[in-house]
């Protein structure tokens, strides 16, 4: 249970507070998987290369050491499918070990950890025989899934099967209305902001859901066959859409194709990961742009803290209180350390309103620990620590230490300081 002490809230017992990563973003030179493919093809359209990244496959026990010290007791991390079964069928000993390592890594540092077994990318091999359109996906991925039992074995809890499926068959749909249309039609915008071929107009490809559906189920039936206690769930990435007056029919039928499926596909799981970053608004025409003159982040996207507390609450009423929540992921790209802590006091606050309001919700992860490849660029910096290019010395921002003694102290605010309520500064 949840109880108040002045402005902050008092965690439950075994909250889980801590940072999250990706194993592409993080670990450099995913050869052999599908993005690395991608991005090094001559034709790509993807800005730079992830290359070496932040060299965590090497320097896990550097990240692990970093957020243990900072005070947070969880980690969130991904395994990586191209690593562990790089041919179709080839199992990988050697990345079993390394992941093996990584979660006993985890447990001495008293870092809970939490896995992911597939964040975006999958094994070359998988992608060019079709990905998740081939009518085998579903079993391929459960076989992924008992593989990788033997690494979960050394002591994982909490196991997150997809992130973002939303984002993957949304990823399909756009790859799709290229193939037609081409690339140009995706990225150019009209004066709203929008592209014809942009995620904001193409939808999650359906066939590609429903895969994503099934793998989900038949992998789950895998782990929790696999008698080690698992708690297993999927993440979504909530888009807080918002019905301006007169759109409420439009806003609900555009966010059960990009959104909604996908938590009542969680009804029956152990837990549902929240990942919420900012807000969109749908009027009666459709998504509507940024605000005027609202504050962006180096994503592009409305610096909107409050989308945290509102995901969680709508995530709630998808799934039914039944379903306890992971906010697996929640964070901004600045370049002021001073707007990442303002930005995740406020959205701590609106977590706290879920939580008093009754969200059954488990632990909370920061996006991201380290800064880290973004999918095709590295400009914006999400992370609590700073990363050298060259030398790949971690340097932890101010926020991480912030971050890092609300963890320690077991409470997150319930009120954004005054000094840091105020209007945002101009960047
Ligand atoms: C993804 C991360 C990504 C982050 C920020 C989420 O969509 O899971 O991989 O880096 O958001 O864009």
């Amino acid at each position: 249970m949840t109880s108040s002490a002045g402005s902050a809230l008092v965690l439950p017992e075994h909250f889980l507070m801590g940072a999250a990563t990706s194993a592409h973003q993080t670990e450099g030179n995913n050869v052999s998987s599908d993005w690395w493919a991608l991005e090094n093809q001559e034709d790509t359209f993807v800005a730079e290369p992830s290359g070496d990244a932040a060299d965590s496959f090497h320097r896990w026990p550097e990240d692990m050491d970093l957020l243990c010290g900072l005070g947070f007791n969880a980690y969130r991390f991904s395994i990586e499918w191209a690593r562990i079964e790089p041919e179709r069928g080839r199992v990988s000993r050697a990345a079993v070990a390394h992941y093996r390592a990584m979660v006993r890594g985890a447990i001495e540092r008293g870092l809970t950890p939490v896995v992911t077994l597939h964040h975006f990318t999958s094994p070359r091999w998988f992608t060019e025989r079709g990905g998740w359109a081939a009518p085998d996906s579903a079993e391929l991925f459960a076989a992924y899934a008992r593989t990788a039992t033997e690494i979960l074995r050394a002591g994982v809890r909490y196991v997150a099967t997809i992130n973002e499926p939303n984002m993957v068959a949304l990823m399909y749909g756009i790859r799709r209305y290229a193939a037609e249309h081409g690339w140009g039609a995706v990225t150019s915008r009209d004066e709203t902001g929008a592209a014809a071929g942009g995620p904001a107009s193409v939808e999650p490809a359906a066939d590609i859901t429903e895969a994503l559906v099934r793998a989900h189920r038949a992998a789950t039936t895998v782990l929790r066959s696999a008698d080690l206690g698992l708690r297993v769930g999927w993440t979504v990435a909530n888009q807080v859409y918002q019905a301006e007056p007169g759109a409420r029919d439009v806003a609900v039928a555009y966010a059960r194709p990009r959104e909604d499926v996908f938590l009542e596909a969680a009804r029956e799981d152990d837990w549902i990961g929240v990942q919420a970053y900012t807000r969109h608004r749908i009027g009666p025409d459709g998504p509507l742009p940024v605000p005027e003159g609202a504050e962006t982040t180096l994503t592009g996207w409305e610096f909107y803290p409050e989308a945290l507390g509102e995901a969680v609450r709508h995530t709630v009423r998808v799934t039914g209180p039944g379903v306890p929540v992971i906010v697996t992921e929640n964070g901004i790209a600045t370049g002021d350390d001073e707007r990442r802590i303002a930005y995740t006091e406020r959205a701590l606050a609106s977590l706290a309103g879920a939580m008093g309001d009754g969200a059954d919700v488990r632990g909370y992860f920061h996006w991201s620990a380290v800064d880290n490849y973004e999918w095709g660029t590295y400009r914006p910096t999400f992370g609590l620590a700073a990363v050298d290019p060259r030398t790949f010395a971690r340097t932890p921002r101010e926020s991480a230490r912030w971050l890092g003694a609300l963890a320690r102290a077991g409470r997150i605010p319930q009120a954004p300081a005054q000094a840091r309520a105020g209007a945002p500064t101009a960047r």
